[in-house]
């Protein structure tokens, strides 16, 4: 039996969703019945977490650079994530569950931006916990992103170059006013962030597992933040540093 600490649990856990296409070929399908058992595993991940009390869930749904794939496999994956989006939004409202969208989101299109406009603002006031999708997410585009737009706001006097911090240039960025993950979980075997919240990783705790995203399960999850609680989080600082 897995145990976890309820008193220390990860305030924001964020999941790079991985495996999918090597799951459907292990079942002889086509990669697209990969996607959509994997949708199974994102209602497992939000509801385990919402069960245990975890504030701020982060899922890669769709990188800057998936768009490099086979457009079959694009606007399947898009389809399905209207499809997860029209079927989750009452099962969110009941749960207490805001979403949020991270990303070049325009670069969707319509119908989706419609879908997670209206589910963003239905869900808007809830406070159980907040579920972040990253769609048409890159992290060195988020930054690049933010820089035109603080550089924009210097250009016009709204900010001078001396107020320019760590914190202002958060406040920059699609994530602005969330916390930074302290659990990194990536499904899939693969040792490497993908481009994935570079910014906001610079102190999240990693955690790899070889099981593909299709199959991951609560018992999976409840194990990577059993693993998290067994590690120090020093912070640059010395371990007899933190026990005084
Ligand atoms: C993750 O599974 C889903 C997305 C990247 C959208 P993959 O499709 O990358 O699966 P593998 O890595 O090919 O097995
Ligand atoms: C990362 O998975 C992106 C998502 C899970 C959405 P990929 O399968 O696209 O990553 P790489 O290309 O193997 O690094
Ligand atoms: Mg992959």
């Amino acid at each position: 039996m897995t145990e976890i600490d309820l008193k220390r649990l990860p305030k924001h856990i964020a999941i790079i969703m991985d495996g999918n296409g090597r799951w459907a070929e292990r079942h002889a399908m086509g990669r697209i019945l990969g996607h959509k058992n994997g949708a199974e595993s994102v209602r497992a991940a939000v509801r385990t977490c919402r069960r245990i009390g975890i504030r701020y869930l982060t899922l890669y749904a769709f990188s800057m650079e998936n768009w490099l794939r086979p457009e079959a496999e694009v606007s399947a994956l898009l389809n399905l994530l209207k499809e997860y989006l029209e079927n989750e939004v009452q099962e969110m409202m009941d749960q207490d569950i805001r979403l949020v969208a991270i990303g070049n989101l325009d670069s969707l299109g319509e119908p989706i931006l419609s879908k997670i406009n209206e589910v963003s603002a239905r869900t808007s006031r809830n406070r159980g916990m907040t579920v972040i999708l990253a769609l048409s997410y890159g992290g060195r585009d988020e930054i690049a992103a933010a820089a035109r737009r603080m550089v924009g706001d210097c250009l016009a006097g709204k900010i001078t170059p001396e107020k320019v911090t760590k914190e202002l240039f958060a406040d920059y960025l699609y994530t602005a006013g969330l916390p930074d993950p302290d659990l990194l979980i990536r499904t899939g075997g693969e040792y490497r962030i993908s481009n994935f919240l570079l910014w906001q990783m610079a102190y999240t705790e990693f955690y790899f597992t070889e099981v593909l995203w299709p199959d991951f399960r609560e018992r999976h999850l409840l194990k990577a933040v059993e693993d998290y609680q067994k590690r120090e989080r020093r912070f640059g600082r010395t371990s007899e540093q933190l026990k005084t």
